[in-house]
């Protein structure tokens, strides 16, 4: 019976379909998941889904009443799954609790160094013959301190290049991770981190702990010509917060590749429609601030490995198997 993947971009069709072959039939929509485009997936046993994807109890309702046994995502984090729900409706929930950190930890390092040296205004002078150098001084990272908020996978990755880079490097975590004190990571409280590094870089997963991890007095902690970056998730940082910093012409550069408000925005075309969200038009204005669309994960490697592991994902509900992917049934 044939799979239904929604949120599925245009580069990522030919994956799935290759990887799919002719053990599966799977149709890809463009659409994501929510509570207008669910009913659509009646019918349909297995529905596979993509980051940003609502999996509320609302739209679990609707999936379950059309027939829907289980869910597919094609993505790591499940803040955005009521597992409760599912499992109360009986459903089977995978996620891909592995793929390539390096694909966000590289990004992580992109937006960091195109904002620490003002590529994309260089890039927009020298398209307009404007050859000056005035403001778009930057830093060497070379003997300067990384810290480091979440030493898991990607926290790990994003140290390594720091540690190519010659960066003394601070971590915080609730568990310290032996290969980055190896590479001398020192482990120090939030505070202190925040307080002491030049390059601050975010790597925590999102849920009712980190929320807002970079709140107002976290803002205030940090050191002004401080460069922060978040390729986690948005929720990490209070924007509305970080707006206000912003204005007060605080930061040498901030790099986010997640915002706490972009469901319905990003990965969508909205070039057309008037802009509705007042914090992120500011912060799009600001010349230090770089936005991206939640794209870190987007290489073909990670994202050929998502697909790898959500067709193992559906191969293993279909023959009842049970693995680190399964969120929900829990046992
Ligand atoms: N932008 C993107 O495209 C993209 C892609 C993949 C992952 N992500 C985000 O990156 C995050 C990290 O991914 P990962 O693969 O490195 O995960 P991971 O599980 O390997 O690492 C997460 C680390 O956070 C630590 N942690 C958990 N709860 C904590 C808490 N309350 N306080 C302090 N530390 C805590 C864990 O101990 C672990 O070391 C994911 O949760 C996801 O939100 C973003």
């Amino acid at each position: 019976m044939e799979i239904l993947a929604f949120g599925v971009q245009a580069d990522e069709k030919p994956l799935i379909e290759r990887a799919f072959g002719d053990q599966e039939e799977v149709r890809c929509l463009d659409v994501f998941l929510n509570e207008d485009t669910a009913p659509i997936a009646a019918g349909h046993e297995i529905v596979s889904t993509s980051v940003n994807a609502d999996h509320g109890a609302a739209v679990l309702e609707v999936l379950a009443a059309g027939g829907t046994r289980m869910v597919a995502q094609r993505s790591t984090g499940f803040n955005n799954v009521d597992l409760d729900t599912a499992e109360r409706l009986g459903m089977t929930v995978a996620r891909v609790s592995y793929y390539s950190p390096y694909s966000v930890a590289e990004f992580a390092w992109a937006l960091a160094m195109a904002v620490n040296r003002r590529i994309v205004r260089a890039s927009i002078r020298t398209r307009d013959f404007d050859f000056r150098l005035d403001g778009l001084m930057g830093r060497d990272l070379h003997g300067r301190t990384a810290g480091v908020l979440g030493t898991g996978k990607i926290g790990e990755a994003f140290a390594r290049i720091a540690h190519g880079f010659g960066m003394r490097l601070l971590g915080w975590d609730v568990a310290e991770n032996p290969a980055c004190a190896e590479l001398g990571m020192r482990y120090v409280p939030k505070d202190e981190l925040l307080a002491r590094s030049d390059l601050i870089t975010l790597h925590v997963p999102l849920m009712a702990e980190t929320r807002h991890l970079i709140d107002a007095a976290a803002l205030k902690s940090m050191r002004d010509d401080a460069i922060l970056i978040n390729s986690s998730r948005g929720g990490l940082i209070d924007t509305a917060a970080l707006v206000g910093e912003l204005r007060a012409g605080r930061f040498a550069g901030v790099g986010l590749d997640v915002y706490e408000a972009e469901a319905g925005l990003f990965f969508l075309d909205k070039s057309l429609e008037a802009v509705e969200d007042d914090t992120l038009a500011r912060l799009v204005t600001f010349p230090n601030v770089l936005v991206t669309s939640h794209q870190a994960y987007y290489t073909e490697d990670a994202v050929g490995q998502i697909v790898d592991a959500t067709v193992r994902n559906v191969l293993d509900y279909r023959e009842g198997r049970r693995s680190e992917n399964v969120l929900v049934p829990r046992s």
